[in-house]
């Protein structure tokens, strides 16, 4: 029997299954483990759950002597030091397809939101100004027909590619076409690349200057691929039409962040993968990775 330590509360029923084979904590929350009782707590775990906001990176694993399996609960895996962990032997393990969908519904969800203004056009419902239908009113954007790039044309790229048939646009994306000629042409841009050292502020101040005034920014993937002050500059600056976010570089910002204050744009508390299924099969994967690796098995989703 191993002991394996989860970082958080995760859903589903799948955890029942590990708690069957393996002597198994989980942090009560709220929230993720302090450090200092995370590397305590790993100081006897051969198995780790650990869900994308903890830093498992080379300290941590050496903190971990006994750690020979990590199953991240997330399809990213950027909070991890692969090469610390491959370096020890530790197998890791991600959570991908089963939350493609999820993902892709919420940057379509994004896309829309912002070219039609709806989350400001709520607000002013709510706050008593909806005064008369108003020809000139909440003008946006056509979605349909309209041109998506998509940098990053992996699982979910193409998820939200298959939706974007759907409203007759045409799209791009970086495989075919380069950045710069996307970044152009594009009226919607969605980002959908991990983050990495090659993709880490891919969206800065000239990329953002290659966009379209009318154009749309949508990122569900990593907070870090944007310049996040280079896109405040933006916006205020109306160098692009708008920007819809599900994720950002800290998360959450920091109270004050300019971020926030910025106009034409919509921040969401990274949900991109928050359905109650897809989260629920994620902890499937999760446990079905730990459970092979700690039986000596290759994870059925590895990264390392
Ligand atoms: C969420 O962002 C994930 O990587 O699964």
């Amino acid at each position: 029997m191993a002991r394996i330590y989860v970082t958080r509360e995760i859903v589903g029923e799948a955890l029942s299954c590990l708690r069957a084979l393996h002597e198994v904590e989980v942090w009560p929350g709220p929230g993720s483990p302090p450090r200092a009782a995370l590397l305590a707590a790993v100081a006897d775990a051969d198995g780790l759950l650990a869900v994308l906001t903890e830093r498992i990176d080379a300290e941590l694993i050496e903190a971990a002597p006994r750690l020979r399996a990590i199953a991240n609960y997330g399809v990213g895996y950027d909070n991890i030091d692969i090469e610390a962990a491959r370096a020890r032997g530790i197998a890791v393990g991600n959570t991908p397809d089963v939350l493609t969908e999820a993902t892709a519904d919420l940057a379509f969800a994004l896309l829309l939101a912002c070219a039609r203004h709806l989350v400001e056009a709520r607000a002013a419902v709510a706050a008593g100004h909806w005064g008369t239908w108003e020809p000139a009113g909440w003008l946006g954007l056509d979605v349909h027909g309209a041109t998506l790039g998509i940098v990053g044309l992996g699982r979910i790229g193409r998820a939200v590619a298959r939706r974007a048939a759907g409203f007759a646009m045409t799209v791009l994306a970086t495989r075919a076409t380069p950045l710069d000629e996307l970044l152009e042409r594009s009226d919607f841009v969605s980002l959908h690349c991990p983050l990495t050292p090659q993709t880490r502020h891919l969206i800065d101040a000239s990329a953002l200057a290659r966009m379209k005034p009318t154009a749309i920014l949508v990122n569900t993937a990593r907070g870090g691929i944007v310049d996040q002050a280079a896109l405040v500059e933006a916006l205020w600056a109306g160098r692009i039409a708008g920007a819809a976010l599900d994720v950002t570089d800290p998360e959450p910002p920091r109270p004050g962040d300019p971020l926030l204050a910025a106009p034409n744009l919509i921040v969401l508390p990274h949900i991109g993968s928050a359905t109650r299924t897809a989260r629920a099969e994620m902890t499937a994967v999760a446990v079905e990775n730990l459970i092979a690796a700690l039986d000596g098995r290759p994870m059925p989703h590895a990264v390392v």
